[in-house]
């Protein structure tokens, strides 16, 4: 029954430590993890297979008519498949980092995309990491973190990752979307991870979700 299922929402920006710190929580409380930012890149993935340009709304809401796309949980942690393909490394391609902002402002894109990250809690309780967890996808679960890091910290944790990417421009684009942009959800606690080890990020989450009312 879904209805006994928690959702535990963590929303920040790129390269805020984030996935790190849902997927470290994911364990320590026994939830599976889902990585919504991976369900947008897989979308963008495969439009630019389909020679459909994200920058093309009409195209890609044509193409999510008969688009062939599953997202499951395996072993505690979500996976995403397009065209019977499981998508791993082809997500974080820098193609797929340029034109990922432009498919997740396309509404119809998030309709698509939220009723699947709903549907998931019937599998099981959830962690959910994105932008728009705590506000469009579960507002009413009590357990919501914005996992936030200085625009410095988060180019270099990115840098370390070998990814070239323009975190902030990314950002930008993210938060100034008419559609679900990213905002501190009601409720949500807020942690600055500037100047924190993980285990000190951990240790704050599990603080604040304790104090949300979550027993574990
Ligand atoms: O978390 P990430 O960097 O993999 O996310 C990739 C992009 O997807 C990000 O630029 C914004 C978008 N996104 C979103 O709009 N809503 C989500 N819930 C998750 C990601």
């Amino acid at each position: 029954n879904g209805q006994q299922h928690i959702a535990v929402a963590i929303d920040g920006p790129a390269a805020s430590g984030k996935s790190t710190v849902a997927k470290k929580l994911a364990k320590l409380l026994g939830l599976n993890m889902v990585n919504t930012g991976a369900m947008y890149r897989a979308v963008v993935w495969g439009a630019l297979q389909k020679n459909v340009s994200p920058n093309d709304p009409a195209a890609v809401v044509a193409m999510l008519s008969d688009f062939d796309f599953e997202c499951k949980i395996n072993q505690g942690s979500s996976e995403v498949w397009v065209d019977g393909q499981l998508l791993e490394s082809e997500l974080r391609s820098d193609a797929v980092n340029a034109n990922v902002s432009a498919i997740a402002a396309i509404v119809e894109v998030r309709e698509l995309l939220v009723a699947k990250q709903r549907g998931l809690l019937q599998y099981g309780s959830v962690i959910m990491e994105g932008r728009d967890i705590g506000s469009v996808v579960f507002p009413d679960t009590p357990y919501k973190l914005y996992i936030d890091a200085s625009e410095e910290v988060r180019a270099a944790r990115r840098a370390a990752d070998g990814e070239v990417d323009a975190v902030g421009k990314r950002d930008a684009q993210d938060s100034k979307r008419k559609v679900s942009p990213l905002i501190v959800a009601d409720g949500a606690t807020v942690i600055d991870s500037s100047e924190m080890t993980l285990e000190e990020v951990i240790e704050a989450a599990v603080a604040a979700l304790t104090a949300q009312g979550l027993d574990q």
